[in-house]
């Protein structure tokens, strides 16, 4: 076998964003696009040599392919060895777990997460490190930096590898490793939560329906509900895991997964539902007509958490993306442990998670997680979540009710404008920037600024310091508005407005979020001109 070193020129752009690089599906698939980035990988931490990666994806159209391309090049760049889920599947989380468990150097996590895919839709790659997480700034940096002055890629010139069952193989110098991709995570959750208490309670008529959305969690969850913990046949729906999602959005909220929210209403719907992303990173929480918003399941699983064997000891710390709900800030001040806000993206975890100073972390976009892996984990939210529900005896809806009685509710909702034109959403952000010192004092739709700021983390672990993370703006009586442009779109730009009302009055905790929310939204508009720099007179998506 040959290995071919193929001239190139710097393809523009390669930069990794919120969570890796993230581009249309057709443009990964231009011949070269995905060799140079997996060089520049490769490159850009270093070599590859003697090491050993994880790869992995959620099962997109055009995942088999690059599998394939990225074991060439790794076995052309002289790595070890190549731990790779059987059918070159992962969910993220479990391919956090197993970079850890293995002791691997890094892996290649192939998924576009909630983005729809296909040929039309979208592909990603992205690089995570030995802890198991998405490699920080510094990293993705340095990959960048290196796309930019790539000359050549190295391919391995040899048949593709059997990726179909699990075993070992050569490809070249390079040992493939093929693995079920659900096992390790499966006994891994079994370890953290009382599986026997959850068993009892789902052999008690306890009915729950979880949405795999046609992605990759189909699997995992039958392993985990049905198989291992009873729940009736058929509680997973959509569970078989297809490369276009069954041409759906695998993005579980209220607007993506209606289906499920119309089923978990009324006297008939099961006692709890939930879904998960196109690769299982994320998680929706439902009870029989209740949504849980991600920030407030953040700070439920934080106020309850000791209540599962992996977190019977408490918590050392949580954490959120600044744009989350302060919720979470209210429980941890409750139990006296520290709070760290980090800007937007998984990757701002790793720090504080590797450190001892956080064990669980959040975000509003319906990701939660801990110090069991380094990614936000989806079914490992629906277990914690269900272990909650077994040890109470409680309903979801029961368990919201006291939850706010006792620490307030914190109002939540964002709007998104996507796909608006770059110029007009930069133009916004600018503006607000370049008003952030003469904000507060001032008034927007009857609502004054008690304070505004550029958000920038100052990560106290490794000291970097990242700025301009979005504009978060303080209103009186305990309100927020958050402003930021997503790093995660393949079109054009999408404008996220985060919405937060703090509420502790006992006779206002039950009224519909939009309405509560009504002030802040009216503030948001007079304090960006939201229609006038994008041309949208409401937004595209509600959560
Ligand atoms: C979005 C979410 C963010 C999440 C990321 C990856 O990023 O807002 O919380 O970590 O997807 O799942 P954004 O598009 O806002 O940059
Ligand atoms: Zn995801």
């Amino acid at each position: 076998m040959t290995i071919t070193t193929q001239a190139t020129t710097p393809i523009p752009g390669q930069k990794p964003g919120t969570s890796g690089l993230r581009k249309k599906t057709r443009v990964f698939m231009q011949p070269g696009y995905l060799e140079n980035f997996v060089q520049s990988v490769f490159n850009g931490v270093g070599g590859i040599e003697g090491r050993t990666l994880v790869l992995g994806g959620d099962g997109r159209h055009f995942n088999d392919r690059a599998a394939q391309i990225i074991l060439k090049m790794a076995a052309a760049a002289g790595a070890a060895r190549v731990i790779v889920g059987q059918g070159a599947l992962l969910s993220t989380p479990a391919a956090s777990h197993l970079i850890r468990l293995r002791k691997a150097d890094g892996g290649l996590v192939l998924s576009a997460s909630h983005n729809p895919g296909g040929p039309d839709a979208d592909f990603g790659v992205k690089y995570n490190i030995a802890n198991g997480g998405p490699a920080p700034e510094a990293v993705t940096d340095a990959i960048h930096r290196a796309s930019e002055g790539l000359r050549a890629y190295r391919i391995l010139d040899a048949a593709d590898a059997d990726l179909s069952r699990p075993g070992e193989a050569r490809l070249g110098e390079m040992i493939v490793e093929v693995v079920d991709p659900v096992a390790d995570y499966a006994d891994l959750m079994e370890r953290l939560f009382d599986f026997d208490t959850i068993r009892a309670l789902l052999a008690g008529g306890f009915r729950l329906r979880f949405d795999a959305m046609h992605a990759i969690t189909g699997p995992y969850a039958r392993a985990l509900l049905e198989d291992r913990l009873g729940a009736a046949p058929g509680s997973i729906v959509n569970a078989t895991p297809l490369p276009d999602f069954g041409g759906g959005h695998p993005d579980p909220n209220p607007v993506w997964a209606a289906d499920l929210v119309g089923a978990m209403t009324g006297p008939e719907a099961p006692d709890f539902g939930a879904a998960s992303d196109g690769d299982g990173d994320r998680n929706m929480i439902l009870g029989r007509d209740v949504y849980v918003t991600p920030s407030d399941s953040l700070a439920v699983l934080a106020a309850n958490a000791h209540l599962a064997p992996g977190y019977a000891d408490g918590l050392r710390g949580v954490a959120r993306s600044m744009p989350t709900s302060r919720a979470v800030d209210v429980v941890a001040d409750a139990l006296g442990i520290p709070c760290h806000a980090t800007p937007t993206g998984w990757k701002f975890f790793g720090n504080l998670l590797d450190a001892g100073q956080a064990t669980l972390c959040g975000e509003e976009s319906a990701g939660t997680g801990s110090d069991h892996v380094r990614e936000k984990d989806g079914l490992w939210a629906v277990l914690l979540w269900l272990n909650i529900l077994a040890v109470r005896g409680q309903s979801v809806a029961e368990i919201m009710a006291d939850h706010w009685a006792r620490f307030g509710r914190h109002y939540y909702s964002r709007h998104d404008y996507e796909g608006v034109e770059a110029e007009g959403a930069a133009r916004l952000i600018d503006g607000l920037r370049a008003r952030l010192a003469t904000l507060p004092g001032q008034s927007f739709a009857g609502l004054a600024v008690t304070a505004a700021e550029d958000f920038a983390y100052h990560d106290p672990v490794d000291g970097s310091v990242s700025r301009a993370q979005g504009v978060q703006i303080g209103l009186e009586g305990g309100a927020r508005v958050v402003f930021r442009l997503s790093g995660t779109g393949t079109e054009g730009a999408t404008l996220r407005v985060y919405l937060e009302l703090a509420e502790a009055d006992p006779a206002r905790l039950h009224d519909d979020p939009q309405t509560a929310l009504a002030p802040v939204i009216a503030a948001a508009e007079a304090l960006a001109g939201i229609t006038r720099h994008t041309g949208r007179k409401a937004p595209d998506v509600i959560t």
